[in-house]
């Protein structure tokens, strides 16, 4: 059975093939859906799509194993790929822009499957000075 580990909380799941990372963080009483930088957390807690990929509120950083991982979704393209976030409003730029310089190894946590061990850091940072804003 693959393992999550979760490293911003120190906490380590073992899930069913297939399982989601939202799924596994449930089940380690993670929530997945933070705001801007921690803002708004517990709004986006359950202010969320609930797992459709529509409002990129639960992205979270593969910090390894993306192999053991299903391909990137049309929708996690569209908006870690894109320069226009969808939906196009400024909350969902805004949590967008976190995707920023790690364009390789985020991910939506609600369509993401894991199928062998990886690691994810949940609710990366944005950080709008950093060298790679707006570059
Ligand atoms: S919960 Fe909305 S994109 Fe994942």
């Amino acid at each position: 059975m693959p393992t999550v580990k979760f490293v911003k909380e120190n906490k380590e799941v073992e899930v069913a093939d297939g399982t989601t990372i939202r799924q596994a963080a449930k089940e380690a009483g993670i929530n997945t859906n933070a705001g801007f930088n921690g803002i708004g957390a517990g709004l986006n807690k359950v202010f969320n799509c609930h797992g459709f990929g529509m409002c990129g509120t639960c992205r979270v950083n593969v910090i390894s194993g993306m192999q053991n991982t299903n391909a990137m979704t049309m929708r996690e393209k569209a908006k870690f790929k894109s320069p226009i976030p969808i939906p196009p409003d400024p909350v969902a730029a805004l949590v967008a822009l976190g995707y920023i310089g790690n364009e390789a190894t985020m991910r939506l946590a609600c369509v993401t499957q894991v199928h062998g061990d990886v690691e994810v850091e949940t609710s990366p940072e944005t950080n709008l000075f950093g060298e790679n804003f707006f570059s």
